[in-house]
């Protein structure tokens, strides 16, 4: 395998580093506690994750990691949907999507999960990653295990990495990226629509086609009738930002407009979901602070008041993975543990590109239902 030709700033504190590899598993925090649930079957990141109903979450495409004994020497991209019972604490292989998509974008609707595009193998060996956009739809039916296609992403808007949103049936879809290629990865401003319904894709309003600013890897969900995009970035890793977008889903013609209140830590390769009426985005990639690339930030936006509150860090800060709120924790499946392509030398003398997890890890917050007795602090 060609080497990587991605190039970066190595900064490599060792105070920090060793620090980083004691944390502990378990960490409680006066607004929650962490803790890790049975493993994913394989260390996979860049896919997505959604919750299917309240006790069953899936995990859909991403990357796997390729080892040649323990050495991580690199990532294939999949086609695995596993659905994950959290009653019984178990992971079940299901019917695989019929084509292998990283960043994929996934909605659950009505008990069926919905892929909506993504990014699949370009194929190109020249380079180390090439991974280009499809428009391919396909959903499906955990009743019959059956995937069936729907009608592909319009030309022009295939795209993977957006963000996505359910309202009323019909899935939003916000900014993402076309290609991911040795040094190339451009946001998009694209902003389009399935009806799941008609199994249509819908005209969207001139005001409503477009977010602000492009945006890829960024985090958001739709809470009451308003779809947000958190955080994000536009040309490379270290390009994160800090923008909260705002589009009223039943006033298309009003347009997106920006919130005043900007997230702490401007960061994209987030993950994040809704819980109760605040919006937790979680990890990040492009940290020139750590050693291993990673901000281990867990971010707090009161959808309410539009105020920021920051939690304690993560206990293993995670980026390319997707967070899924069901209950009161929110589930954070595998992701990459450093910087994608990061030169991350290791106390052995080994450098690593990636590392790709397997674990579970759950967030779960302290008191729901009575908001008020949180430990909030918001950030003035
Ligand atoms: C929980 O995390 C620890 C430390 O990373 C790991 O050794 C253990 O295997 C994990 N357990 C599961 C079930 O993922
Ligand atoms: C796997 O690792 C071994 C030991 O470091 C090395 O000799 C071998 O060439 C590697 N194989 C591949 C396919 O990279
Ligand atoms: C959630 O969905 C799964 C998969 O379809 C199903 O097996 C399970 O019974 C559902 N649970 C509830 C509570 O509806």
């Amino acid at each position: 395998m060609r080497r990587s030709t991605f190039s970066f700033t190595h900064l490599i504190l060792p105070a920090l580093f060793s620090r980083a590899l004691t944390l502990p598993v378990i960490q409680s925090s006066p607004q929650g506690e962490w803790n890790n649930l049975s493993a994913l079957l394989q260390p996979r990141q860049e896919h997505t994750t959604v919750a299917i109903n309240e006790t069953t979450l899936a995990v859909a495409g991403g990357v796997l990691g390729v080892y040649n004994g323990s050495t991580q020497v690199g990532v294939q991209t999949t086609d695995t949907v596993q659905l994950y019972d959290i009653p019984s604490d178990t992971w079940a292989d299901v019917a695989p999507l019929p084509l292998g998509l990283n960043h994929p974008n996934v909605a659950a609707v009505d008990g069926k999960i919905y892929i909506l595009g993504g990014l699949a193998d370009g194929g190109n060996p020249d380079y180390f990653i090439d991974w280009v956009a499809t428009g391919d739809s396909h959903v499906y039916d955990p009743s019959t295990n059956v995937w069936t296609e729907l009608e592909s992403m319009p030309r022009g808007t295939e795209r993977g990495s957006a963000v996505v949103g359910v309202h009323d049936g019909v899935i939003y879809l916000a900014g993402g990226m076309k290609l991911l290629r040795d040094g190339e990865q451009a946001g998009l401003t694209t902003v389009t629509a399935f009806d799941t319904i008609s199994g249509k894709w819908q005209v969207l309003p001139e005001e409503a086609a477009n977010i602000p600013d492009p945006r890829q890897h960024a985090a958001g969900a739709v809470y009451e009738n308003t779809f947000y995009v958190i955080g994000g970035r536009n040309v490379d890793q270290y390009d994160g930002k800090d923008t909260v977008f705002k589009l009223d889903l039943d006033d298309l013609e009003a347009g997106w407009t920006t919130s005043d209140a900007t997230m702490p830590t401007a960061r994209g390769g987030v993950s994040g979901d809704v819980l109760g009426d605040k919006f937790f985005v979680f990890g990040g990639e492009g940290n020139k602070e750590a050693p291993n690339g990673l901000f281990d930030q867990v971010e707090v936006f009161d959808l309410q008041t539009e105020k920021w509150t920051e939690l304690d860090g993560m206990p293993i800060p995670k980026h390319g993975t997707s967070a899924v709120a069901a209950g009161k924790s929110i589930y954070i499946p595998g992701g990459g543990l450093q910087q994608d392509g990061k030169e991350y030398v290791l106390e052995s003398g080994e450098v690593k590109l990636a590392d790709t997890s397997k674990s579970l890890d759950v967030f779960t917050v302290k008191g729901r239902g009575d908001w008020e007795s949180y430990s909030w602090s918001p950030v003035p």
